[in-house]
């Protein structure tokens, strides 16, 4: 068994073990020639095969894993795990984070079993893009963001980056943070974002406030996405906040894992 670095011509073997990875499908066709490109994209053979795949991305607070599969037919042989220690052995001294289905039980289990906990539970929903009467504006203060930013990192494309000052400030200047606010108190926060992989998908990657000032947001990226085209918005949301709107479709919960290298 080895691990290395992807090259060109593994991509066919790779795309054909992970074309019917879930019941509906898989996304690795569309982001390997980004993957390879960026660097980061290992497969693992065995007996001379390529049976295994997984990216990561190595940032300056965090290191991110992604698209791990194993062949079907040579699975529960500890390949996964295998893969998981060759991803701490490229990172080293970082946090590492990833993301999983919640109802992706043996990949739950794989990663408890090497050391990740569940950072946060964040729930997907969609809904369309739409004209729509909203309030909300781009952020303009640091100090409006005051005890609204209720958690320690947002989705940027399927990504959980960790959200502090440095990264608050950052988005502000790229006016990515939504406010909502009433009398001059803010009741809602919101960052947005397009998809880096699926330029047609609007993302609002973190939300948190009052029912009211969740609900302009929701409205303020409705318009936003319908002014840049887009064909679908997703929102992720942390589970303790709950939602129910008829025009919201409720998705999967998806449970944010972490593992400290330090
Ligand atoms: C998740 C996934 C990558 C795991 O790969 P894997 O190679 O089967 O993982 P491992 O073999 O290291 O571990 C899986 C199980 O096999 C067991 N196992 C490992 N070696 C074994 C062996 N020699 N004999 C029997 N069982 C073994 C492990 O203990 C583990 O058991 P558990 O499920 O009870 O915890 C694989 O199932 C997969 O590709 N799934 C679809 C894609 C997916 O969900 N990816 C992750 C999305 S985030």
């Amino acid at each position: 068994m080895q691990i290395r670095g992807a090259q060109e011509s593994d991509k066919d073997t790779v795309l054909g073990f992970c074309k019917d990875t879930f019941s509906w499908g898989d996304y690795i066709v569309d982001v390997w020639d980004k993957w390879k490109s960026k660097g980061g994209l290992y497969v693992l053979e065995e007996d001379d095969l390529v049976v295994g795949v997984y990216h990561v991305t190595s940032l300056e607070k965090e290191a991110w894993i992604e698209g791990m599969r194993v062949h079907p037919k040579h699975r529960k042989k500890g390949l996964g795990t295998s893969m998981l220690t060759h991803a701490e052995s490229v990172i080293q001294n970082k946090v590492i984070r990833l993301i999983i289905e919640s109802e992706n039980y043996p990949s739950i289990r794989l990663v408890k079993s090497v050391g990740y906990d569940i950072e946060e539970k964040w729930r997907l929903y969609t809904m369309v893009p739409q004209r729509q009467e909203s309030s909300a504006e781009i952020v303009t203060s640091p100090s409006q963001l005051d005890h609204i930013i209720t958690s320690s990192t947002y989705a940027d494309s399927w990504k959980w980056l960790p959200l502090d000052k440095e990264e608050t400030d950052h988005l502000m200047e790229q006016k990515r943070i939504i406010i909502s606010t009433k009398s001059e108190k803010v009741l809602a926060a919101g960052i947005w974002n397009r998809s880096n992989d699926f330029p047609q998908i609007f993302q609002l990657g973190f939300v948190s406030g009052t029912k009211d000032g969740i609900l302009d947001i929701l409205r303020y990226v409705q318009n936003k996405a319908h002014d840049l085209n887009c064909e679908r918005i997703q929102v992720f949301v942390q589970e303790k906040i709950s939602l129910e709107e008829d025009f919201l479709d409720k998705k999967s919960l998806f449970y944010l894992m972490k593992k400290k290298l330090y």
